[in-house]
Parts: structure tokens; C-alpha cells; sequence
């Protein structure tokens, strides 16, 4: 019963009719379900023995083995072995020097760990680390993500002793050259922006847009003057109506014009005294600028309100625009984007907002300040002294250390000129890529001009009952991580790509004849495109059932009763 290759992938043969390379019946299988040198193998769960391999420490018995419960020594190979499926059974109340020492906490079952040898974990972890798809490996083109190359000089920096291994309770004296560092990027922030103050301490985007908030929310409450009412136009990213709402906002809609950007009239029409602020994404999520951002500023100023701007395309505009000039009140940057930190797999983002003289005393704690030839942190002690209305914290400590000193590495390494000119490298590319597939791909901005750091195509004219997912997986088949798709929500079928500054001109085209190939082919009705991807370790999954009933634990495989105490492998036949 138990299939060689237990997860059910087996390689296929792409159907003719794709125009790519067909396998033939002689090279389509394999004996093992391998392919070529990409091993396939289930999940570590279901692979090598439970509770085989392991350390026995010297623990003298506890007093608890023996009514159907052992000990830690009595564990291990040729211990009795209980069903994988066991619930375990309630601890007894804790009595004896082990069960004190372990709190409680005795384990009194096998918990089906499982037991591989080093070579056998490291191969799996490998083999699995071949299979992602990563920066490193090729052009990652997700629009509003920038999935830009993290330089390694950023890696080597953060890797010094004297930033990696401090910590955020050390004595303030020992740990002075990382608030210079702190404080030194607070500068740049500052001075590429033009905007007052810089609050260091968000962890992500997100977390900056509520910091942001916070702040306004504050400000306004000092005024006595609190408001309800967050406007945000259409084309701003989904993270802002959610950090107004989460902030206890109403939030309400501004429509978008036919250019793709914020519909000033209507947003002038609906400004009042309920309206605490508005939201704006520069540049947009339809990779616009909003050349009207100074007259934005200056109605909702005059209304009492005030302005925060998502900055986290500041990639398509730094050294070029300083949003201090535009009138915003609060921005955050994502470093994580525009300085090139690693983005992505869940790593730690780094969110810090600039604000404007106005917002400034809201800020939150703690933050560094330079005072008398050295540096320290401003925290709930001394912070009113300071001049300091914050409205409290955002995390427990400073901030994203190690992003900090990638950031600063990459701006010291670049300098004024270098970042303005990834700016235009950034805009340049986008627009390379815009004027290279409009006449395949409907643009629907592209009357309106150059486009900033991405460009948005849509699924007119495709074919009926194709649309972006085919293209997208059709991606993955010819080399390339698929684009950011149906996002934004304004565009139909929206695929938003964004190449970033630091793509060559040679990826770029080679990206462009895969994706002009891809949308002549979903014009044209080809069938065999909705079967894609075929070439990748696994075929187009359901992802509609993966986002609304998602299994985020992993689940114990039906025990094979001829196998007992192995895990069962998932599928097979
Ligand atoms: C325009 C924009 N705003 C905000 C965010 C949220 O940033 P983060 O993912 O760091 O929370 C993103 C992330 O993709 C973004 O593209």
C-alpha cells in the first residue's frame, strides 16, 4: 500500500499543446517519484522513527513512574511505546524532586518527536530549501512588496559583535555606538524626508500606520477636539482603512479618478470637523504619484484634520520628493523595502514614522536623544521633562536592531546620489516593463503617464474563462515568482509587478518574453495554460479552500497497524 513516493506528487507530462517541451512517456515517471536531482520526500513528521534517538539525562526516578507513567530516564529506544494517538493522560498532582525541578511539566508520554539522523534532517531541510523560490534565485516581481536584493555588505554589518550581540537591558554606557546608530539613521530618515521627527520603534508598515495614528489621535485629544472619521481614498493600500479602523476609526471611501489617483473634489466635498484624518498610499497602489498631495494637505489642514501618507513605496521617490514638503503630518517607511532590508518569510519588518513638527511631542517612547557628548533613551521617567506627550508604546524595547544597521549600511554605502538614483531606477524599470507589454497586456493607467516603481496591467482581453491566476501560474512554469494579483481592487483581474531598482536589463527582458508569450497565450484561449503549473514540485492547489478552512497544525497521520509507533505516510495508493 505504502506508494515509494508517499506525497502523491508525481512528475506529468505537459500537454502539447503548450508549446513547451513535452515529456515523453520514457522520462515523464521515474522509480522513485524523484526528478532529476529534486528528491521527493513527505514531511519530517512521517519520515524516520518516533522517540528513537535522543539524550537520556540522569534523573533519578520520579516518584510518578510506575502508575502508568515514566519517568524522563525510562525514555528512548526500547522503551514501551504508547499509541501515537493517545491523548495523554492528566498528570498525577506533583510530588517528588523531579516533578518539582520540571514545574509540573514531567512528560509522561512520548510526544512523537521525530528521530533522524543529522545527515537525514539536514538533506530534508535542504531539499526543502531547493524547492522555495527566493530573491537570491531570480526576479521577484511582487508589486507593492518590492522584493528588492538584500546587499550582503547590510549582512556583514549586522553580523558585528557590537550590534548582534548586545541587549536592550544592557547598561546604557555599553551600548553608546548603537544609539549613534540609532541616531544616525533617525538623521537620514529625517533629512530624505524633510519632516521633523522620526519614531525609530515600529516593527513593520502596519505597525508604523498605527503608530501614526496614535499619534494623531493623541494630538487631537490634546486639543480637546476628538474626531471619528478616517478618509481613505480607493487607491491606498488594504493596510490602511484596516489601521483606522483597528485604531477605532469609522472609516469611509474617497473614489478613485479614471487616472487611477485620488478624486480631490470629492475628498474636498466630504472634509469636516468629524474628519481626523486622511490616509493616503504615495505612490499609489496603482503605482502613481498623486501630483495633488500639497493641495490634499492644505484642504485637510484647513478642515482641522491631519495627514498621514503611506510611505512604503518611498523606493519610487527618495532623493526626489521630500513628503516634509507636501504637507503630510506622519509617514512610515518601511525599511524593509526601500533600504533594502530582507523582506519576506515572515522576517522581522522595520516601520519607522517621520513626523511633523506638529505630531512630534506624541511620539511614542522610548527614543534616543544626544545630550552632553553621548547618547540615552528618553523613557516614561524623564519624558514629560522632555517636552514629551507621547502617547505611550509600541514595543517593549527600541526597534528592529539589526534592520536599523542594514538600513544604515545601505544608505551610507549608496549616499545622497546613490538613493536618488535608486529612485529613478526604480521608476525607469517599471516604466521599461509598462511600455514593453501594453500592446499585450490591457494597462489600464498607462494614458495616464510614466508609472512609478510598478505597473498594473488587468485581464481585458483575455480570452473567456481566463483570467490573472492562469497567467500567474503560467509564471511559475517559465522561471519567475507569479506578480502581486487582483490588487488593487480597483483594477479587474489587477496584476501588479514590480521589478525594483535592482533588476539587470537582461532579467527584465527575459521576464518580458515570458510574460508577453503568457498573455498572447490567454488571448488567444489556449486550454493548456490552466493546467500550469506543470513543471513545479507541486500542481495548481485549491487555494480558495487553503484561505477558508486553512490547517495551520500539522496532523497526525493514520498509524499503519503493520508499522506501529511510525508515523503513516499521507497519501500514496
Ligand atoms: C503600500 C503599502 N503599505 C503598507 C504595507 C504594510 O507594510 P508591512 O507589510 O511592513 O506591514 C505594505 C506592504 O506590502 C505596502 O505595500
Amino acid at each position: 500500500m505504502t506508494a515509494l513516493n508517499p506525497s502523491g506528487w508525481r512528475p506529468e507530462s505537459p500537454s502539447a499543446a503548450t508549446g513547451v517541451p513535452t515529456a515523453t512517456a520514457s522520462n515523464s515517471a521515474t522509480t522513485t517519484g524523484n526528478r532529476a536531482l529534486m528528491l521527493e520526500e513527505p514531511l519530517i513528521f512521517e519520515i524516520g522513527d518516533n522517540e528513537s534517538t535522543g539524550v537520556d539525562f540522569d534523573v533519578s526516578p520520579s516518584p510518578l513512574a510506575g502508575e502508568g507513567q515514566r519517568s524522563v530516564a525510562t525514555q528512548g529506544e526500547g522503551a514501551p511505546q504508547q499509541s501515537a494517538q493517545s491523548p495523554l493522560p492528566n498528570p498525577s498532582p506533583a510530588t517528588g524532586r523531579g516533578a518539582i525541578r520540571l514545574a509540573n511539566l514531567l512528560r509522561i508520554a512520548p510526544i512523537n518527536l521525530p528521530g533522524l539522523s543529522e545527515p537525514q534532517t539536514v538533506r530534508h531541510y535542504t531539499r526543502l530549501s531547493r524547492q522555495n523560490y527566493a530573491i537570491d534565485l531570480g526576479l521577484f516581481p511582487l508589486g507593492s512588496c518590492t522584493m528588492k536584493h538584500n546587499p550582503r555588505l547590510n549582512e556583514k554589518m549586522a553580523r558585528l559583535p557590537g550590534f548582534a550581540d548586545i541587549h536592550p537591558l544592557q547598561p546604557q554606557e555599553t551600548v553608546q555606538g548603537a544609539f549613534q546608530l540609532i541616531d544616525t539613521l533617525a538623521h537620514w530618515l529625517i533629512e530624505l524626508t524633510g519632516m521633523h521627527s522620526v519614531a525609530m520603534s515600529p516593527k513593520a508598515g502596519a505597525h508604523g500606520e498605527l503608530c501614526g495614528i496614535l499619534a494623531i489621535r493623541a494630538a487631537l485629544e490634546a486639543r480637546g477636539d476628538a474626531r471619528s472619521v478616517v478618509l481613505v481614498p480607493e487607491s491606498a493600500h488594504g493596510t490602511n482603512p484596516a489601521t483606522a479602523a483597528f485604531a477605532g476609526y469609522k472609516v469611509e471611501d474617497i473614489p478613485a479618478t479614471a487616472e487611477g489617483r485620488v478624486d480631490l473634489a470629492a475628498l474636498t466635498a466630504r472634509l469636516g470637523p468629524d474628519v481626523a484624518a486622511v490616509m493616503i498610499t504615495n505612490p499609489n497602489t496603482c503605482g502613481l504619484f498623486e501630483p495633488e498631495m500639497k493641495a490634499i494637505s492644505d484642504a485637510v489642514h484647513a478642515a482641522g484634520g491631519l495627514v498621514y501618507c503611506d510611505g512604503a513605496n518611498f523606493n519610487a521617490i527618495v532623493g526626489r520628493v521630500r513628503p516634509g514638503d507636501l504637507g503630510i503630518d506622519a509617514m512610515h517607511i518601511n525599511l524593509h523595502k526601500t533600504f533594502s532590508t530582507p523582506h519576506g518569510g515572515g522576517g522581522p519588518g522595520s516601520g519607522p514614522v517621520v513626523m511633523s513638527e506638529a505630531l512630534s511631542p506624541y511620539a511614542p517612547l522610548p527614543y534616543v536623544e544626544r545630550a552632553g557628548g553621548g547618547y540615552h533613551m528618553v523613557e516614561e521617567e524623564s519624558a514629560h521633562d522632555q517636552g514629551s506627550d507621547s502617547f505611550g508604546r509600541m514595543v517593549a524595547f527600541h526597534g528592529q536592531m539589526g534592520m536599523f544597521t542594514r538600513a544604515l549600511s545601505y544608505i551610507l554605502s549608496h549616499g545622497a546620489d546613490g538613493l536618488r538614483q535608486v529612485a529613478e531606477d526604480s521608476v525607469l524599470n517599471a516604466n521599461y516593463l509598462l511600455r514593453s507589454l501594453e500592446d499585450v497586456l490591457d494597462a489600464p493607467f498607462a494614458f495616464s503617464g510614466p508609472c512609478m516603481h510598478e505597473a498594473i496591467f488587468s485581464d481585458k482581453g483575455f480570452a473567456e474563462g481566463f483570467s490573472t491566476i492562469d497567467v500567474a501560474k503560467a509564471l511559475i512554469d517559465e522561471g519567475f515568482h507569479p506578480m502581486t494579483m487582483y490588487f488593487p481592487l480597483v483594477v479587474h483581474g489587477a496584476m501588479l509587478v514590480e521589478p525594483t531598482e535592482t533588476e539587470s536589463k537582461a532579467s527584465l527582458d527575459q521576464f518580458i518574453v515570458a510574460l508577453r508569450s503568457i498573455a498572447g497565450r490567454a488571448r488567444a484561449g489556449d486550454e493548456a495554460l490552466k493546467a500550469a503549473p506543470v513543471f513545479a514540485p507541486r500542481r495548481r492547489l485549491d487555494e480558495t479552500l487553503a484561505a477558508r478552512k486553512p490547517v495551520l497544525t500539522y496532523q497526525n497521520p493514520v498509524p499503519d497497524a503493520s508499522d506501529s509507533g511510525k508515523g503513516a505516510m499521507i497519501g500514496g495508493g
